[in-house]
């Protein structure tokens, strides 16, 4: 039984994570798929989807037990996320040199990076952030009580992510539309919305609609490329107080980083930044509102409950379905045989709710404790840079918005991504 309440039956043999059509399947079918994938007492293996243009492989195993999930995570001399971690097929140059930053890195040169760019999300830089944070959440909600509700993502869960992120690297406020269309553009790869797939060969959901996906992603990542290299070479000339002067300043053992590697970082961090924290916000805002108790619970005590209900607004939505890793080596892990080069997917949507770790997973609960909840990714180098900062843009617009406009409610259906890697909303209603 979901938690709709409709009962959904689901037999292995008819379940395939490569196949188009599985990801535009009703969320509940989607869930009842995992759940019989978490029963069996090995890894699935799926093949890939080949697709022109790309160096696809045989196939990967999908790891959907929390276990799983957490002990490759966790284990990256064996579960390496080179070459790639963000698709399944390997990215051929063209497409490496705008999304190959340090997400598809091992360490040391991983590591170095990330020294590099963790000075910008220390608790003291978070903290001297929060003034702006609360400043930025009041004109937000300003403008929602004046124009009236409408689509929340667009009122509301988007904007705070896109302002931080780009004060944060110092982009200039003309060019934040662009960086906007085209983060989603990037994670939209595939959705007949954000590529055009649909005009261009009236496919929708198909090959078609996927290759013209990877052009019009590789368009927006030339596009901020661009952008990222305006500003690095601006920032050279008149450093500022922001990400973008560090990362031109910064020597990694007296090597500085290229305009490539300042390029695909960019990239990386605008839409890492931008599209999961909004997610986050729309499936809070649409949980809070079919779990009214859970609801009345948090505006009883804001500050005393909101820390745990962001954590399971996290765990519950999981904005970011899964991420990949390549064996370096043969290795066994929880009973189960793999060989060198063999590809994982961790699922991160089906850890979420595997109740061997989360009791009664499919509900919606503000006070679960303890919640080891692996939606920022499992224990390791990768887990995610930006988890403290989302936490903090959660936490800060909802307490405005849950003050100044207490009957705010998700309405009617939401508006889904098609995506096997985000969860997203791409409209959502409100009422209030
Ligand atoms: C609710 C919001 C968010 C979710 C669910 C999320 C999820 C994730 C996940 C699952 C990973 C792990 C990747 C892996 O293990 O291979 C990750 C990594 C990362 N995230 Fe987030 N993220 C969020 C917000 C943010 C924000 C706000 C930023 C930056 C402003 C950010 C920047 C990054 C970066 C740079 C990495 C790569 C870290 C590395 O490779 O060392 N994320 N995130």
């Amino acid at each position: 039984m979901n938690p709709g309440g409709i009962a959904v039956t689901t037999t292995l043999d008819a379940i395939d994570l490569s196949a188009l059509d599985f990801w535009a399947r009703p969320r509940t079918e989607r869930e009842a798929a995992f759940a019989a994938l978490r029963r069996r007492d090995r890894p699935a293996f799926y093949r890939e989807l080949k697709l022109p243009f790309l160096k696809t492989g045989d196939g990967y195993w999908a790891l959907v037990r929390h276990a799983d999930v957490v002990e490759a995570s966790r284990t990256p001399e064996v579960f390496s996320s080179e070459p790639c971690s963000n698709s399944v097929a390997d990215l051929p140059p063209y497409l490496a040199r705008y999304f190959g930053s340090m997400i598809n890195m091992d360490d040391p040169r991983h590591a170095k990076i990330r020294r590099i760019v963790s000075r910008a999300f220390t608790p003291r830089v978070l903290a001297k952030l929060e003034a702006d944070l609360a400043a930025s959440a009041t004109e937000i909600v300003d403008e929602l009580l004046a124009t009236g509700p409408g689509d929340f993502v667009d009122q509301v869960a988007a904007r705070l992510p896109l302002r931080v992120i780009c004060d944060m690297m110092g982009i200039p406020e003309r060019d934040r539309a662009r960086v906007y269309a085209h983060t989603n553009t990037i994670l939209g790869l595939g959705d007949p919305d954000y590529t055009g797939g649909r005009d261009f060969m009236d496919t929708g959901v198909t090959r078609g609609g996927m290759l013209y996906g990877l052009a019009a992603a590789m368009a927006a990542g030339f596009e901020l490329n661009h952008l990222a290299m305006k500003l690095a070479r601006r920032r050279r000339r008149e450093p500022a107080d922001d990400l973008t002067s560090a990362l031109v300043a910064a020597e990694i053992d007296g090597e500085s980083l290229t305009d490539q590697e300042i390029g695909s970082f960019f990239i990386l961090l605008v839409v890492a930044g931008n599209e999961t924290t909004r997610n986050a916000m729309t499936h809070g805002l649409r949980l809070l509102t079919r779990n009214p108790d859970q609801r009345d619970l948090l505006l009883a005590d804001f500050d005393g409950r909101i820390g745990g209900a962001v954590e399971e607004i996290v765990r519950v939505a999981t904005p970011v379905i899964q991420f990949r890793r390549t064996l370096t080596r043969d290795h066994e892990m929880n009973g189960h045989r793999y060989r060198e080069g063999d590809k994982v997917l961790l699922f991160y949507n089906s850890a979420n709710r595997d109740a061997s770790v989360f009791p009664d997973p499919d509900r919606f609960d503000i006070t679960r404790s303890p919640n080891p909840h692996v939606g920022f990714g499992g224990p390791g180098p990768h887990f995610c840079l930006g988890a403290n900062l989302a936490r903090r843009e959660i936490t800060v617009m909802f307490r405005e918005l849950f003050t100044r406009v207490p009957a705010i409610r998700a309405t009617g259906p939401a508006d889904w991504l098609y995506s096997n890697f985000i969860n997203g909303i791409k409209r959502q209603n409100c009422t209030f």
